[in-house]
């Protein structure tokens, strides 16, 4: 008896993003506040046996099949693999990823690998020293890059690259982390940054649309081909040159929301499902699952989120309303 998790809007929920801290090793302008953040006492975070036990239950019941573990930065918890080691093993959780900012790669990938992890994201938005250090207020390019070594010499794949692309920082950019794509074969993927920071300082005039990093990174390089794939339910498009050397995808909330194919919702570390990045509104499941209630009753809480799931975020409207959480919190 399976529950299919299903919207308004026809549309069919299978992929569930499991935020497992809000911390982080970096501070990035984008999404946390420089100093001082308020990080959740430890009690309020899901243990990783009541994140297994509801992961579990969404792949048997609800159709779920893709689960992506983040942030904050997940690899923070040190046991993090112990965690994987117990989502592998559930039948029918047909992909299992994590994003990282890949700092603690070199001492973690090992025990991610023999846990049964193979897909990994890893945001990287500057191959510059300083600029990184701008955007993140932390001076660890070097450990990212030792971090993507490790992942690569590991054999993790496809590995993708993330990169928040902001106007006026990020077009010099654009074509370093291109020239690694094409040298590596690694998908590099650019960002529009969206209206989910810490400080709310986001504004339409700083994003870098999808459409100007195309023209420039054409001009630059060369010609950037669409690719015909199966985007079906993918927020990056993807891109070739037409030298046919290095992918480059597009992740354009901004100028190109893909709300109408969205598959996808969120646990937070502290046990709330959130529907959208954007919603205003989330459903608490972790005092559901710590006092013992049976499945049904779970289920009835996510099918009732998803169900009140809006058509799509409003950034482009003038009701759009930032919500209180900002991306650190909500899970990148
Ligand atoms: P795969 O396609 O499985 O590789 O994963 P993904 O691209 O969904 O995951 P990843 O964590 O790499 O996401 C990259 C970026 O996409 C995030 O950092 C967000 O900026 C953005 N993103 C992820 N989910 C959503 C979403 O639900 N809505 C919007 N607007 N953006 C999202
Ligand atoms: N806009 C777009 N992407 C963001 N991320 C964090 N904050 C923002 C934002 N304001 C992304 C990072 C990383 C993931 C954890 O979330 O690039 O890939
Ligand atoms: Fe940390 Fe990711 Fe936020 Fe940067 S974007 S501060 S790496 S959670």
């Amino acid at each position: 008896n399976l529950s299919t998790l299903q919207d308004a809007f026809g549309r069919t929920h299978t992929n569930l993003r499991v935020s497992v801290t809000d911390r982080c090793n970096l501070r990035c302008f984008y999404c946390m506040p420089a100093e001082n953040v308020q990080f959740l006492p430890r009690p309020e975070l899901l243990t990783f046996e009541e994140i297994s036990r509801f992961v579990e239950l969404m792949v048997r019941r609800c159709g779920i099949n893709k689960v992506r573990l983040t942030g904050g930065e997940p690899l923070v918890r040190q046991s993090i693999h112990e965690l994987v080691q117990q989502l592998v093993n559930i039948p029918g959780l047909n992909d299992l990823a994590l994003t990282t900012n890949g700092i603690l790669l070199p001492d973690q990938a090992i025990n991610l690998y023999n846990a049964g992890l193979r897909r990994l994201n890893i945001s990287l938005d500057t191959l510059d020293r300083e600029r990184f250090q701008e955007m993140t207020r932390r001076d660890s390019l070097d450990k990212v890059l030792a971090g993507i070594q490790v992942a690569r010499e590991m054999g993790f794949g496809p590995l993708k690259l993330n990169a928040v692309a902001m106007r006026g920082i990020s077009e010099a950019d654009l074509v370093p982390l291109a020239e690694l794509s094409r040298e590596t074969g690694i998908e590099v993927r650019f960002i529009e940054y969206m209206p989910l920071d810490a400080e709310r300082l986001w504004e339409r005039e700083k994003v870098l649309y999808m459409d100007k990093m195309i023209e420039i990174l054409s001009r630059e390089i060369a010609p950037l081909l669409p690719v015909d794939i199966d985007q079906s339910s993918k927020p990056a498009v993807s891109y070739e040159f037409a030298d046919g050397r290095g992918r480059i995808g597009f992740i354009s909330s901004v100028t190109h929301p893909f709300c109408s194919r969205c598959n996808r919702f969120r646990l937070t570390a502290d046990g709330k499902i959130r529907n959208c990045l954007f919603s205003l509104e989330e459903t608490d499941i972790r005092g559901l699952l710590r006092s013992g209630v049976s499945e049904e009753e779970v289920i009835a809480a996510v099918s009732g989120s998803i169900a009140d799931k809006k058509e799509g975020h409003e950034i482009n409207t003038a009701r759009f309303l930032q919500p209180k959480r900002p991306m650190y919190s909500i899970g990148g």
